[in-house]
C-alpha cells in the first residue's frame, strides 16, 4: 500500500460517509448484528489497505458480512468511495490496531473467518519482532473464530509465510487445510489477485497461502 497523503476525494469520503459506513472504537463488545442489520456469518479482514479485496469478496458474497480493520487514512478513504459506488451493504470498518479491536469489540467464537492478506513483511531481521503474526495476536485472533471457522493468510515473502506456518502449528485449537507436506495450499478461487500481488509477481515473488480451521 502507498503511504501517500490523503486525497481530496479521500478527506472527503471519510467527511460524508463515515458516519455511514465506519464503526468508531470503543472498549466494549459492538453489537455488529445491529450495524449490519441483519444475523449473518462476520468476517473480519485485517489490514484492508485499499480494500480492493474487500469489495471483491463482499461482493462475490453477499450473505457474509464483513468487517475491514485498517489503520491508514488514505485506504479508509478508497474504501468508503468504493462502497458507497458499489452500494454494497456487507462491508463496515474500523480504523484501529487490529489488537485493540479483537481485545475489546469481537465476542469470542464470533467469526466465522479472518482474512489477512500480504501483512506488512517488515522484511529486515532487526524489525521482525514488529510483525503482526506471532503468537500472543494468534491466540487473541484464534479466540475469536468459531468452531469451523478459518484464519486464511497470504504473504508474498517466503520467511515470513514459515513464520507464520510455525506459529500457527503452536495454535492447539486450530488445524491446517493443506493437503501438503510443506502446509500450503493452492490460493482459494475467492481470494481474488490484487495489483499489489501482481507487482509482487512480476518481482518474481511467490505468494504462499495459508488456510486453517478451527477444530476445538
Ligand atoms: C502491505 S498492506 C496490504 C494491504 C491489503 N491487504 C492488500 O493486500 O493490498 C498491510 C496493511 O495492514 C495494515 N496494518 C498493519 N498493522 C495493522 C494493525 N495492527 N491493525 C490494522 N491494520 C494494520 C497497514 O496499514 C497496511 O495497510
Amino acid at each position: 500500500v502507498r503511504r501517500g497523503r490523503i486525497s481530496k476525494s479521500q478527506r472527503n469520503a471519510i467527511e460524508t460517509l463515515s458516519k455511514k459506513y465506519v464503526i468508531s472504537y470503543t472498549s466494549e463488545l459492538v453489537p455488529w448484528h445491529s450495524y449490519f442489520g441483519r444475523v449473518a456469518p462476520l468476517v473480519l479482514e485485517i489490514g484492508s489497505g485499499m480494500g480492493e479485496v474487500t469489495i471483491q469478496i463482499a461482493t462475490e458474497q453477499p450473505d457474509t458480512d464483513f468487517i475491514a480493520c485498517e489503520v491508514h487514512t488514505p485506504g479508509i478513504g478508497t474504501l468508503l468511495q468504493n462502497i458507497e459506488a458499489t452500494q454494497l451493504r456487507n462491508i463496515r470498518l474500523i480504523q484501529k490496531d487490529v489488537n485493540m479491536v479483537l481485545q475489546h469489540m469481537i465476542s469470542n467464537e464470533s467469526l466465522v473467518g479472518i482474512h489477512i492478506f500480504f501483512p506488512d513483511p517488515w522484511p529486515k531481521r532487526k524489525h521482525h519482532k514488529r510483525r503482526l503474526i506471532q503468537s500472543d495476536f494468534l491466540k487473541l485472533a484464534v479466540s475469536k473464530i468459531q468452531l469451523g471457522g478459518y484464519l486464511h493468510i497470504a504473504t508474498d515473502w517466503e520467511d515470513y509465510a514459515l513464520q507464520i506456518l510455525q506459529a500457527l502449528r503452536q495454535q492447539t485449537l486450530l488445524t491446517n487445510t493443506s493437503p501438503d507436506p510443506h502446509g500450503f495450499i493452492d490460493k482459494p478461487s475467492y481470494r481474488p489477485d490484487t495489483k499489489f500481488e501482481k507487482r509482487g509477481i512480476k518481482l518474481g515473488h511467490k505468494v504462499w497461502d495459508i488456510v486453517f480451521r478451527k477444530v476445538s
